[in-house]
């Protein structure tokens, strides 16, 4: 790993803090005075020297002090941990993040559209929610993401890579323009989330041991079968897979799991939904479905291909992440959550 100049010393004391108490944490830089020193290796120090200190606690190391503080927890596994969720303004990711906050998580809303993000933020509360200008696409602003990361609660737990767009088209008239913006919102950045994440949860893990994180990657069932006249989108989703096999196999060394979850279509969410740029409302006005005459005839027809005759929704994808963060046996998998439209074999 090379080293960077912005790097804290937070990572490898939140590590050290998850492997004594077992438990998530929020480690942030005080002006407070110290009341438990650590000096500035934090490799040497033994975790199990503090398993019996009480949170709050304001530690130093080196030159940096930092107040030590316990998330609030519920029954779940995944509770209490500090998660990431890139395009959590709207549609799954909003879902996902509001879950989140509901099992105790403290919960980075991650987003292009800022005033989105700065909304669901006070909405789920600005206690257990920060929200993040970023674009996932771009590696400065990732970059950027991850240091505002590591400043507020010194390392994460569980990073969720939503953020995606569609780009429908034939592959005999797409523009290429719009085929490499599908690529590089649905797979270049899912890379760079997983590099600058990746990064702080590895140095997190050199002081953390058993303690297992997650990157999970909002997938879809496009990244398990092909998708008609929509191949910049099931392409990069292809992709997703390979990344998140690849991914799985080199941070398992960092007690980093990396999974995908490949959901149905999400009916009610606003990518369909919308009343003006919805799928449904497209395809209606294209004739994409032979004799539709009304949004819900589309709807049916759409429905009628999922054998358990409904779209996937917020929940669905929520259960699947609880599984996920809560099995200490998986990774390198991907998760269908389809009603049964995608059955793997
Ligand atoms: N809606 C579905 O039917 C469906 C089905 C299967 C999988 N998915 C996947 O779920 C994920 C979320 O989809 P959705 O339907 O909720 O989409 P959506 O369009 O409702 O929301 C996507 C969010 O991502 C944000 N975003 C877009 N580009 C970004 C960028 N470059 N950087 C940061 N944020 C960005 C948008 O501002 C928006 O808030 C996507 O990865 C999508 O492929 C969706």
């Amino acid at each position: 790993m090379t080293k960077d100049t912005t790097m804290t010393n937070a990572p490898l004391l939140r590590g050290l803090f998850l492997n004594a108490l077992s438990r998530p944490v929020i480690v942030r830089q005080t002006d407070q005075p110290a009341t438990l020193e650590l000096g500035a290796d934090l490799l040497s120090v033994d975790a199990q020297t503090l398993k019996d200190v009480e949170l709050p606690v304001v530690v130093s190391t080196g030159e940096e002090t930092y107040e030590v503080i316990a998330t609030k927890r519920g029954e779940r596994e995944i509770s209490g941990r500090v998660a990431l969720v890139t395009g959590g303004a709207q549609g799954f990711g909003a879902e996902i993040a509001k879950g989140l906050v509901e099992q105790g998580c403290f919960v980075y809303i991650a987003d292009l559209n800022a005033e989105g993000a700065l909304a669901k933020s006070k909405e789920l509360g600005s206690e257990t929610t920060h929200p993040i200008t970023v674009n996932v696409a771009d590696e400065e602003s990732v970059a950027a993401m991850s240091e505002e990361i590591e400043r507020i609660t010194g390392g994460i737990d569980l990073v969720v890579s939503n953020a995606g767009i569609v780009r429908a088209g034939s592959v005999l008239e797409q523009d290429a323009s719009a085929f490499r913006l599908s690529t590089d919102i649905n797979y270049v950045a899912f890379f760079l989330v997983t590099k600058h994440l990746g990064g702080v949860l590895s140095r997190q893990h050199a002081t953390s041991g058993a303690w297992l994180t997650d990157i999970i990657q909002i997938n879809s069932k496009s990244g398990l079968v092909g998708s008609n006249k929509n191949a910049a989108y099931a392409g990069s989703k292809f992709g997703g897979i390979g990344l998140v096999q690849s991914f799985a196999l080199e941070l398992v060394e960092h007690g980093v799991k990396v999974n995908a979850i490949c959901p149905g279509n999400f009916y009610d969410g606003p990518l369909w939904s919308d009343p003006e740029r919805g799928l449904f409302v497209q395809y209606l006005k294209s004739g994409k479905v032979p004799g539709a005459k009304t949004v819900a005839d589309v709807k049916e027809f759409y429905e009628a291909k999922v054998p358990m005759r409904r779209g996937a929704s917020g929940i669905d994808v929520l259960r699947a992440i609880y599984y996920i963060v809560e099995q200490a046996y998986e990774t390198g998998q991907a998760l269908p959550v389809t009603g049964g439209q995608v059955m793997m074999n």
